[in-house]
């Protein structure tokens, strides 16, 4: 028989101190459906929700792999109840959290919230610091499988704490720790993919493995394309962090962006499979039109970005190209697959003919292969490929051994 002693000790030997996450989650990048990119705080709701795990599966996105559908900012009522716990508006959630995220869990999905770790989130609904542990159960209860962890009101230099600082008083590191240990705490009642959001700070890719699944490294994708080129310049450099159970987040998607062209949602979508972000759709799937369903159907880039290697595609440089400049889409990307290499071409900064040798590209090398471009079809096989590519557009290519 277990001495209480003994069982303390085991107790507190389940504590996840300094230990990596690994909770078997995230073997590949996640795929789903956030709330933010569509309208904000406007879509943190039961009807969101659930109008969009119903068109997961009428149009087929559930078969290809999205999962998740996440709710973001401004869920909750504007303050917490007598007994500490977060309330979900119940105008947003007439019937609470719990029916909808069964509902979900009935259709075969994965349902997502999301919290910060300061005293409120970015929108200004309750926080999380020093309600932890009771957040998480709060979670358990409900049946939630993701949580997106965000950095507002965040212990800062500034007086009295701002939404957004910018001298931050000690390391986003700190205070994610109480979370993530509440999170492991909890993971064998319910195993939650916890999703860092700390705007790359504190090179979180360094340690995002250690805490979570998957890691913001920038500010946010504002739906334009110099936000694509922006965050896209940044994961070039951190490519290796990534790897199966924790990846780079380059931010939810934003397909569907007016501000966005065609051509640029394709290179959008196409960078972000190759580099082995989560592809998480931030458009409202009622109101999509057949060319942005085109993009976030295709098979062949969805397949690369879910190859179980998990591991990211970086910018390589063939003889006589240009250096990458930060800031900007560098046209030749390629990254290692299970069973061969993904080469990416982007005409990131001026439309016209892009052509690789194969014998440049990192894990080619001299010989023949075989090729599939997935956004237009073509294949063929040879010692390189070329392709004319329109201004902001990209080609997606998988190399395998002739
Ligand atoms: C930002 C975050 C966004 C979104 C928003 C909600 O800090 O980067 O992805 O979650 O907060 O207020």
């Amino acid at each position: 028989m277990k001495s209480a002693l003994s069982t303390l000790f085991l107790g507190l030997a389940q504590l996840p101190i300094g230990e990596s996450l690994d909770n078997g989650l995230g073997r590949t990048p996640l795929m789903g459906w956030s709330s933010w990119n569509v309208a904000q705080c406007n879509a943190a709701s039961a009807k969101y929700a659930l109008d969009t795990a119903n068109k997961f599966v009428s149009l087929g996105l559930k078969d290809l792999g999205y999962q998740y559908i996440n709710i973001d900012d401004c869920w909750s009522t504007k303050s917490r109840n007598a007994s500490g716990k977060l309330v979900p508006d119940p105008s947003k959630w007439p019937d609470g959290i719990k029916p909808v995220a069964d509902k979900i869990h009935s259709m075969g999905l994965k349902f997502g919230l999301y919290g910060d770790a300061g005293q409120m989130t970015c929108a200004g609904y309750p926080g999380s610091e020093s309600h932890e542990a009771s957040d998480v159960a709060q979670l358990v209860e409900w049946g939630v499988d993701f949580w997106k962890f965000d950095n507002c009101y965040t212990p800062c230099l500034d007086n009295p704490r701002p939404q957004t600082c910018s001298r931050p008083a000690g390391s986003t590191k700190t205070w994610y720790t109480p979370m993530r240990d509440a999170i492991v705490g909890a993971q064998k009642l319910r195993n939650i993919y916890f999703n860092l959001c700390n705007w790359g700070r504190d090179n979180v890719w360094t340690w995002g493995a250690q805490y979570g699944n998957s890691w913001r490294i920038s500010e946010d994708n504002w739906g334009d394309f110099a936000s694509v080129a922006r965050i896209a310049s940044i994961a070039a450099g951190i490519y290796q962090y990534s790897a199966p159970g924790g990846f780079n987040d380059l931010d939810m998607l934003y397909i569907g962006s007016p501000k966005l062209t065609t051509n640029e949602e394709r290179l959008h979508f196409g960078l972000w499979a190759i580099t082995k972000s989560p592809l998480v759709l931030g458009l409202d799937l009622d109101n999509i039109s057949d060319t942005r369903l085109a993009i976030i159907r295709n098979k062949g880039i969805i397949d690369i970005n879910q190859d179980p290697l998990g591991k990211a595609a970086t910018t390589f440089r063939p003889p006589g190209a240009p250096a990458p400049v930060s800031g900007q889409v560098y046209p030749y990307w390629a990254g290692p697959l299970s069973d061969g290499v993904v080469i990416g071409l982007c005409a990131g900064t001026a439309a016209g003919t892009y052509t690789v040798n194969f014998t440049d590209v990192p894990g080619l090398g001299a010989g023949t292969y075989t090729w599939k471009e997935m956004y237009t079809g073509q294949t063929g096989n040879g010692t390189s490929v070329s392709f004319n590519i329109d201004l902001h557009d990209m080609r997606v290519i998988k190399v395998t051994k002739a």
